[in-house]
């Protein structure tokens, strides 16, 4: 972090006017920066790509090669993902490989699919896993990881192993407990038992959370900085602490971005990418989200480096961060440099440059003005940017690099007319220095790298609602997933299942399993549900097949108009038809049943098949059970609109089968 520049005249028009110009230099001659580890995307935190996976081919691995694959799109080189906790965590429920304590099963949910279409398009790319929640038993009930610190420890080291054992995947890096308190002790065991797993080589990221208090305690514990290995904090919006540059661990922001990404969102992350090591030494940077796989409607929509959130469509969209990212990520590989010589630029904007030790060198710059005011977390100096003529001297071992390579992109919200990561024409150096012109919101990339692409397929297909009618009787399955396609679980898990004694026709079903509430990240509701369809359907039959499996007090429940999901999933409002295994029925206004617009006796009960059918239109709402009509005309006001569901009263197992949905 050095400011180099200085006010120097060139003479650079022919009719001898002097036009002033900033001059900053780069140079190894000091020696070098930090060394740099990547930029990222997460997946998970949770279940952000669950659209992804069901996807058509050629659209999916387009996508993947967008994300992933070297020289083309954002040729991500960090890939963090979620170790599913069976609780919601932030747009839904990714599912533990240990749902129960005697039961270990690693092919469930994407994220090992994920990892593994990561690996194939990037052999080097760094494998980062992160709980969010925990299952009930984790926590013996309480809603805490920490007491049974062992339990914990060997609970996470369990997947770290199954991923090497089932799917040959290394995972180089391990958190502790995302955005919540860590424990000293628990940190200290999990690398004890990684150690003893024969994981020496399994790194510790803390806290994911903010800088304090893991860096003060990681300079009053020698035991545990030994333990730690990188210093993780969330949105730092691209600063750090005193204490964490002591502690002279490696910082990362493990998790960062969190905004809309349109060209306002690119910007954000093109200032994040450069300034993180610029304000924060930070080197590495991980972007939340990977990818905006989730329905439209859930929270933080398109919070991800691209887009793709119609698998009924195909339909993608390749927005502007993929192309800010590859402004870093084509030309600097993990293990390169940073010089010391990185700054601010002195009409705003900033650059950094970094090199492979073996005389390449790359420069990024960024003039990202105030209209990027949306950022999450906004660096706040620096923030106003005009135009600029800077001029750049290369010295110490680049002094005799004669050509660049450049790369550009314009955000250009004035003409309303961007352009991402266009190749210019190589720039000549004389005597090692060049000038350049800048412009408000742009991103150069001046390399000696000559391997960058801009790589794209054929247009995708448009963009299509979700399909008016729907059906699945889980019959025709993907091996790969153990999810239903575009189910999107809020609370529980909804899981494909097969019950080789049933004689038919219900051997393939689709099961909640989450049988006790779950070490929670947010507030999980005390029912479960999975949502699915459009969230603006106002009139349609849902209709499904039910099955409990608990008796006495078990129940579930098919729903219309289900208007919330995330973190809100405790109010969601929606028309619910409930059956129970005492014999009674109940339509409610709301997920917790406590608006209640009918109520009888439906003669239901636990281990046995009902189909039930909810028809709502207009303000009236009608159900049937096993074709007889059991209730209608309930008047309801709200909400007006939103996605079908299934669930179940509470944690506890019971199944569904041939799901239909029929909407106007
Ligand atoms: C992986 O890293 C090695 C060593 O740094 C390098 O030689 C190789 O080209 C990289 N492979 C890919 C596909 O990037
Ligand atoms: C940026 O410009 C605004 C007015 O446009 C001014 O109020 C603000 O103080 C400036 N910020 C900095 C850091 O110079
Ligand atoms: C940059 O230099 C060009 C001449 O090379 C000049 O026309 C332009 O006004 C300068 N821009 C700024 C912002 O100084
Ligand atoms: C720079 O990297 C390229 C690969 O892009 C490599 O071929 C070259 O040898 C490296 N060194 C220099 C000095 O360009
Ligand atoms: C499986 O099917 C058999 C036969 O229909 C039934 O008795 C049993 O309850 C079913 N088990 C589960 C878990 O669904
Ligand atoms: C739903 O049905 C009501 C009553 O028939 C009608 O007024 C309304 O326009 C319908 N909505 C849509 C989106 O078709």
């Amino acid at each position: 972090m050095n400011f180099r520049w200085s006010l120097v005249l060139l003479l650079v028009s022919p009719c001898l006017q002097p036009v002033a110009s900033l001059l900053y230099v780069l140079t190894d001659s000091d020696g070098l920066g930090r060394v740099f580890d990547g930029v990222g995307g997460l997946s998970g935190g949770g279940a952000t790509s669950r659209l992804l996976v069901n996807y058509q081919e050629p659209y999916r691995s387009q996508i993947l090669d967008y994300l992933f694959k070297p020289n083309f799109g954002a040729s991500l080189q960090i890939l963090k993902v979620e170790i599913g906790g069976d609780a919601q965590s932030t747009d839904g429920t990714e599912p533990s490989h240990m749902h129960y304590e005697d039961d270990e099963n690693y092919f469930r949910g994407y994220e090992w699919w994920l990892m593994k279409e990561a690996k194939k398009r990037n052999p080097n790319i760094t494998l980062i896993a992160l709980p969010w929640a925990f299952p009930g038993w984790v926590g013996n009930g309480k809603n805490w990881p920490y007491d049974f610190p062992d339990i914990t420890a060997s609970y996470v080291v369990k997947w770290i192993l199954g991923a090497k054992q089932y799917h040959d995947l290394d995972i180089h890096y391990v958190g502790i407990w995302n955005e919540r308190n860590y424990d000293s002790t628990y940190i200290k065991l999990l690398r004890y038992t990684l150690d003893k797993s024969g994981l020496e080589g399994v790194r510790i990221v803390a806290s994911d959370n903010q800088w304090e208090p893991v860096a003060l305690s990681l300079l009053l514990d020698p035991e545990l900085s030994r333990a730690v290995d990188v210093i993780g904090a969330h949105y730092p919006g691209t600063t750090t602490v005193l204490d964490a540059l002591k502690t002279q661990k490696r910082l990362w922001s493990s998790e960062d971005y969190s905004t809309f990404n349109d060209d306002i969102g690119g910007g954000c992350w093109a200032r994040i990418l450069n300034q993180n090591y610029i304000n924060g030494l930070m080197t590495a940077t991980i972007s939340w989200n990977l990818v905006a796989s989730y329905y439209d409607a859930l929270p933080f929509s398109r919070d991800g480096l691209m887009t793709a959130e119609e698998p009924w469509s195909g339909h993608y969209v390749v927005d502007s961060p993929i192309w800010i990212t590859a402004h870093t990520t084509q030309f600097v590989q993990p293990g390169w440099s940073y010089l010391q010589t990185v700054g601010h630029l002195a009409a705003g904007g900033s650059y950094v440059a970094l090199t492979d030790g073996q005389g390449n060198l790359t420069v990024i710059i960024e003039t990202m003005t105030h209209d990027h005011s949306e950022c999450i977390r906004p660096p706040l100096p620096h923030f106003n940017v005009t135009a600029q003529n800077s001029t750049f001297q290369l010295d110490g071992s680049f002094a005799s690099i004669k050509k660049l390579q450049v790369w550009r992109s314009q955000f250009n919200f004035q003409t309303q007319k961007p352009s991402f990561f266009h190749r210019l024409a190589p720039l000549r150096l004389l005597d090692g220095s060049f000038t350049l012109s800048l412009a408000e919101d742009e991103v150069y990339t001046l390399t000696t790298v000559t391997t960058g692409q801009k790589g794209s397929y054929p247009s995708p297909p448009p963009s299509q609602p979700f399909p008016k009618n729907y059906k699945d009787d889980f019959n025709v399955r993907n091996p790969a997933f153990s999810e239903a396609p575009n189910f999107a679980d809020q609370t529980g898990v909804f899981e494909y299942f097969i019950n080789m004694s049933d004689p038919g026709p219900h051997v393939f079903t689709l099961r909640q399993v989450v049988t006790q509430r779950p070490v929670t990240w947010v507030a999980d509701a005390d029912q479960t549900i999975s949502v699915i369809g459009d969230y603006n359907w106002e009139n349609l039959t849902v209709t499904c097949d039910v099955f409990m499996e608990r008796r006495n007090t078990g129940g579930v429940f098919i729903a219309a108009r289900v208007n919330k999901g995330g973190q809100a999933v405790r109010n969601t409002q929606g028309v619910f038809f409930w059956v129970f295994a005492d014999g009674t029925y109940k339509v409610s206004n709301d997920l917790a049943g406590q608006t209640i617009l009918a109520e009888g006796k439906s003669g239901t009960r636990a281990y046995g098949w009902h189909t039930l059918s909810l028809t709502v239109k207009g303000q009236l709402a009608s159900g049937q059970l096993n074709g007889y009509q059991l209730w209608k005309n309930s008047v309801v006001l709200t909400p007006p609109s939103g996605w079908a569901a299934i669930g179940t009263h509470s944690f506890e197992l019971a199944q569904f089968d041939n799901f239909a949905v029929a909407a106007e």
